[in-house]
């Protein structure tokens, strides 16, 4: 089936909610999520939105803030621009729907909160279950529009661009690098369609599940990022991969945050005996920045050999604690943990892709009619490392700037420019019964990720990295163009090109900064590598 229409938006969460609602008025749009609509990493957001929305604040302190996290990679201009943009679109949020906790019932001033790396309280918070609101009022929106159509269940399985036709000899290399849409399967019935778009948007999250251990719902499975590369868009910064300090550490718990608003309130990081440990690290201690966090606790179990630190909150006051975490109260006290009385075990996880796809300031990647916003797109931004609560910002800010300049575009731009999109070509393949080998790869992977690239570095681990993903995608690939494609298999082959992404990355970045560091390299090097790793896949003639 081949669907033609204005916008074709590929994710469900805040970014490309956003845009859709703002481009809904000057065209057909169809929201493509490979699960229900809600199964986002917005939808888990605790800590909230930052901005500078306090009597006491001022954009130039946030910008501070923002480039002391980034560690001298960040673009000034974007984070100026994000910076100075958030007032309007957090009041846009709140046009919305979107219910922001009020400092009491009769002031309407909102409850701003600190987290780490922030000079003010900035954070604007609903509870600690802030994208859940973010992510219902948007929605809400959305399914209200009458011009924007919910493809659930659908998940992209890649670009269709010029250079694609052209290797099939039906246009010449003048149309190179223009996308015109998407491949997407149906995963209820198992059909490929065709979706034509003037304008297409990857809006899918992010790359967590690259990782054994990570604090992201199952869609953050990197496809935005691989779909790009391998439509040749440029890709960058993928070594900088943040690892949040504390994700709750028990059996039963998967992908369970401890948000960082509790270092904020005042929660102590402590380890098995009991004994601070943060004041070793940063003057800041606990509420330093979260790759100095996530360090330490990583090298403090490993010199103890412990499982988890704790994190303590304790001495706090118990009604004050379960009415500002009433989510984190709620989970902890089903597993048994009472955080108002005992502290909880913790250890880091990875959280948060601080590259992507790259683009300019109004979102555009380097093919044509191809946007990419959110977790999945890299601004500049973040730089080297994303200061807490800055990455809802950037997405709203940039579904606004993204959707500014399509639709500002849009009259120009037609489909001729792509009469015949050849369907989905299955090449004969049949059922795979081989289902073992996509979880023994996803699983290789992952854990391969958290042993070799994970919060420290080694010349020797990323070389082992590389030589153990180049036969796992050589696997990949024989075994995709053989059987018919899942949404496992689909997955799966875009992990391992993400996880080769971040090798390679991590292993031309000679130096440590920000998020990357490495046992070789311990020290920053300005002269050589105050710059981003820039990556295209090479051509395939
Ligand atoms: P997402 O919200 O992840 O949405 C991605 C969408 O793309 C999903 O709908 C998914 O199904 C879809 N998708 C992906 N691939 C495909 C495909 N191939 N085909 C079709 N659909 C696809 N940030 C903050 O600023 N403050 C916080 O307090 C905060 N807390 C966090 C807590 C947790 C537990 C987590 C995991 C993250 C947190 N973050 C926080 C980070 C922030 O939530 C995310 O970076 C942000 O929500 C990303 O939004 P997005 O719209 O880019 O992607
Ligand atoms: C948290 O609540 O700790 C997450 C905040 C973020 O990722 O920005």
């Amino acid at each position: 089936m081949q669907y033609d229409i204005d916008f074709l938006i590929i994710g469900s969460g805040i970014a490309g909610l956003s845009f859709a609602l703002k481009v809904a008025d000057a065209g057909r749009v169809a929201i493509v999520t490979k699960k229900e609509a809600v199964e986002t990493s917005t939808n888990y957001a605790q800590g909230g939105i930052a901005s500078v929305l306090g009597r006491y604040d001022s954009f130039d302190l946030h910008v501070q803030d923002t480039l002391a996290a980034g560690d001298g990679l960040c673009r000034q201009n974007v984070v100026e621009m994000v910076i100075r943009d958030g007032p309007s679109r957090i009041r846009e949020l709140m046009d919305w729907g979107v219910a922001f906790t009020r400092r009491s019932a009769d002031n309407d001033e909102l409850d701003l909160v600190l987290e780490g790396g922030h000079s003010q309280k900035r954070i604007a918070h609903a509870g600690d279950f802030t994208g859940r609101v973010i992510e219902q009022a948007l929605l809400d929106q959305a399914r209200r529009n009458p011009h924007i159509g919910f493809f659930e269940n659908h998940i992209a399985v890649d670009l269709i661009t010029y250079s694609m036709r052209m290797k099939r000899g039906t246009v010449t290399a003048a149309h190179e690098d223009v996308c015109c849409g998407a491949y997407v399967l149906d995963t209820g019935n198992g059909e490929v369609h065709t979706f034509r778009a003037k304008i297409t948007v990857l809006a899918t999250g992010g790359t967590g599940k690259v990782y054994l251990y990570t604090s992201n719902p199952d869609i953050a499975t990197g496809d935005g990022i691989a779909m790009a590369y391998r439509a040749g868009a440029l890709v960058g910064n993928l070594e900088f991969v943040q690892f949040h300090p504390t994700c709750l550490y028990h059996p039963e718990a998967k992908n369970f945050l401890i948000s960082e608003a509790v270092r904020g309130a005042g929660g102590i990081l402590i380890d098995a005996r009991g004994r601070r440990f943060m004041e070793d690290y940063d003057s800041k201690k606990d509420l330093a920045c979260r790759d100095v966090v996530a360090r330490a606790i990583d090298n403090e179990l490993k010199k103890s050999g412990d499982d988890s630190v704790f994190l303590d909150i304790t001495h706090k006051d118990s009604d004050i604690v379960q009415a500002r975490f009433p989510n984190i109260y709620e989970k902890c006290l089903s597993l048994g943990i009472d955080i108002t009385k005992e502290p909880i075990p913790v250890v880091p996880a990875a959280h948060y892709m601080c590259g992507g796809v790259l683009v300019d300031i109004d979102g555009r990647s380097d093919v044509e009619r191809l946007y990419a916003i959110g977790e999945t797109a890299c601004t500049g931004l973040h730089g080297a490392n994303r200061l807490a609560s800055n990455s809802l910002l950037e997405a709203v800010v940039y579904a606004h700037r993204a959707a500014t300049h399509a639709k500002a575009h849009l009259e120009k731009k037609t489909l001729d420019f792509c009469p015949e999109v050849p369907p989905w070509d299955p090449m004969g393949t049949t059922d795979s019964d081989e289902a073992i080998v996509v979880s023994h790869n996803w699983d290789e992977i992952r854990r391969l990720m958290w042993n070799y690239v994970g919060i420290v570095r080694s010349n020797k681990r990323l070389l082992r990295a590389k030589n153990r993903i180049e036969m796992i995608e050589e696997e990949i690939h024989q075994y995709y163009w053989n059987f018919k494609v899942t949404p496992d298999l689909i997955e799966l082959r875009n992990i391992a090109v993400v996880a080769h992404l971040i090798i390679q990355s991590a292993s031309l970045r000679k130096e440590s900064r920000g998020l990357h560091y490495n046992l070789q390299y311990p020290n920053k090097d300005d002269r050589h590598w105050l710059k981003d790793t820039i990556l295209r896949r090479p051509f395939v003639g």
